[in-house]
């Protein structure tokens, strides 16, 4: 381990990591970390270096795409778990879910968007959910068993704490962890790795970032989604979302289907395919 004055960002780290945007989130050391290495070889002026780590940060972390109260939903959690009533637990979820735009805008078609996956991969008895966010709060709309392992990767800290509560009321084992899955990819085997809506802001953090985690991941589908609406819903994505996904699958031995719903797309990456 280098001395604190032998490294050129701990100052800077610590800055960010404690600051009043991010303290809540309590952000992986590791993030930071990757984010000025990539940085500073890029600017003369370190202040821009800074900045641009700053504005990296905002797109990765995304406060502004929402969040429950993780305090108030671990309670109402409990609470529902404690009445043992299977519906209340699914509304819980269900709020949970809407507090954040990924998971929303996927709220009215999340039957059909399980059912057609499993009915195409098979029902998994491990899932890697990769950038989760807070998609394991759709679990009661999965039709899985509890004995599945259900490993869920994120770099926020109280959305990890929150599933991690949820899935051990819920009667899984709590594998979700803090992991910037750029830095280190899961070292988890499993049949099916989700990677919902993150994709374009990989490649927005890092271009080419995607490739090396699509290969790193050990697993036959990944289970690559993107929005077809913008935020703001002016734009129709399809043909650049596509563009996305064959940069990164163009070479491999991969076979690549789609799946399309109303306002999400999964492109289904077969790395076993053939094998
Ligand atoms: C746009 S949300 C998508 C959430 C979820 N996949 C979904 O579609 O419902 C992105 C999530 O990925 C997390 N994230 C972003 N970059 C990450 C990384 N390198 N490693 C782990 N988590 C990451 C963010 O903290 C956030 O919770």
């Amino acid at each position: 381990m280098p001395h604190p004055s032998d490294d050129p960002y701990q100052t800077w780290i610590s800055q960010i990591r404690t600051s009043k945007k991010y303290r809540e989130v309590d952000l992986p050391e590791e993030t930071v970390r990757s984010l000025f290495e990539q940085e500073m070889p890029r600017h003369r002026n370190p202040k821009d270096a800074l900045q641009a780590v700053r504005e990296k940060l905002h797109n990765i972390v995304a406060p502004y795409l929402g969040d429950p109260d993780y305090t108030l939903m671990a309670k109402e959690l409990e609470e529902a778990f404690a009445d043992g009533d299977p519906q209340m637990v699914k509304f819980i979820c269900a709020q949970i879910l809407a507090a954040h735009a990924s998971t929303r805008e996927r709220m009215d078609i999340l039957e059909e968007f399980y059912r057609r996956i499993f009915a195409t991969i098979g029902r998994p008895a491990r899932i890697l959910d990769v950038a989760c966010g807070l998609n394991p709060f759709a679990f009661p709309w999965m039709g899985l068993s509890n004995m599945v392992e259900y490993h869920a990767y994120d770099l926020h800290h109280p959305r990890v704490e929150l599933i991690n509560h949820y899935f051990r009321l819920q009667g899984l084992q709590p594998l979700a962890r803090v992991q910037d899955v750029l830095v280190r990819p899961p070292e988890e085997t499993a049949e099916v790795a989700f990677l919902f809506k993150e994709a374009h802001r990989i490649e927005q953090r890092q271009k080419g970032a995607n490739l090396p985690l699509w290969q790193a991941l050990k697993v036959r589908y990944i289970l690559v989604s993107l929005p077809l609406e913008s935020l703001s819903g002016k734009h129709n994505l399809m043909e650049r979302q596509r563009h996305l996904v064959q940069q990164v699958t163009q070479g491999q031995p991969w076979h690549v289907s789609e799946m399309i719903f109303k306002n999400e797309i999964i492109f289904v990456v077969d790395k076993g395919y053939g094998a």
